[in-house]
């Protein structure tokens, strides 16, 4: 077993390289890939169609929304970094030096149909995805509007990885979930995976801070901000390979109730 790598935090993200964080995390379809693909073909079927959901803090990534091009109507694709949406924009433009997710589209369908799955539904099920994402968006999760021109509020909010894996600091984490989740409509749905036991992740020769919390941590956050149903479905899932900086992934969807008002107790 190789020991940790140990690079110093930073939190200058413009050492953040879009290709070696997907290399680093989606180079494979490994257990924790097909745990987060997993979790997202079920969530997508359980919660109603259409709608517009918003991917927050995205990064260069559309595994998790695969599931969701055959559920919603439109797409709204939003992160910090110019970069990340900049590799965005390659695979929608079908650039060949994209990142590949066809090995994850091929997965996630399988996983939704329960069936093998043929190259002409990889395609098409990418195409509908590249026809869906009609907005990319720089956001800043540390600001009380953190979506620059919002339109209005969005059906489902999807966050992974982004809140704690943005700040070391517990109470920064819990105010930019607050920021994220306030452009969630009333009754609508969030879904999100998070980093458990983090305290750092590597990206390249870089390394990130992240927030240490528990399940424990999510789901009291998730009932103080006035999520219904607040079910946090804890996967074990450990990390991947020994070198990663968290124990596992949590992964969580719960409704926004339309009565919560802050410091009540519903
Ligand atoms: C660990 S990556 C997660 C990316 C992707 N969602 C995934 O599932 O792999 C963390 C993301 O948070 C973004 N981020 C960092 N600071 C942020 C901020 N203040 N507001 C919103 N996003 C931020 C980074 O640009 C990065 O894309």
């Amino acid at each position: 077993m190789s020991p940790p790598r140990t690079f110093p935090i930073t939190q200058d993200w413009t050492h953040f390289d879009p290709v070696a964080y997907l290399d680093e995390y989606y180079g494979d379809l490994g257990p924790e890939n097909l745990a987060l693909l997993e979790f997202m073909a079920e969530t997508y079927e359980l919660l109603p169609k259409g709608g517009t959901l918003l991917d927050f803090g995205g990064g260069p990534t559309l595994y998790p929304l695969i599931s969701a091009a055959n559920r919603v109507d439109e797409i709204h694709f939003a992160d910090y970094l110019e970069a990340n949406l900049e590799e965005v924009r390659r695979w929608i433009l079908c650039d060949p030096t994209a990142f590949d997710w066809n090995p994850f589209i091929r997965k996630a369908i399988e996983l939704e149909s329960g069936q093998i799955c043929s190259e002409e539904s990889v395609d098409q099920r990418a195409a509908e995805l590249r026809q869906l994402i009609t907005r990319l968006i720089r956001c800043d999760a540390s600001k009380p509007s953190p979506i620059p021109e919002l339109e209005r509020p969005y059906d489902i909010v999807l966050t992974n990885f982004c809140a704690e894996s943005a700040t070391d600091d517990h109470d920064q984490w819990r105010s930019y979930m607050a920021n994220i989740t306030s452009v969630l409509k009333p009754r609508g749905w969030l879904v999100i995976s998070a980093l458990k036991g983090a305290t750092q992740y590597a990206v390249g020769p870089h390394s990130f801070p992240a927030v240490d919390i528990s399940e424990h941590d999510l789901r009291n956050l998730l009932k103080d901000m006035g999520f219904e149903g607040a079910k946090v479905r804890v996967r074990s899932v450990p990390a991947d390979r020994p070198t990663r900086d968290y124990k596992g992934l949590m992964l969580a969807v719960a409704q926004k109730n339309p009565n919560f008002r802050e410091g009540s107790s519903e």
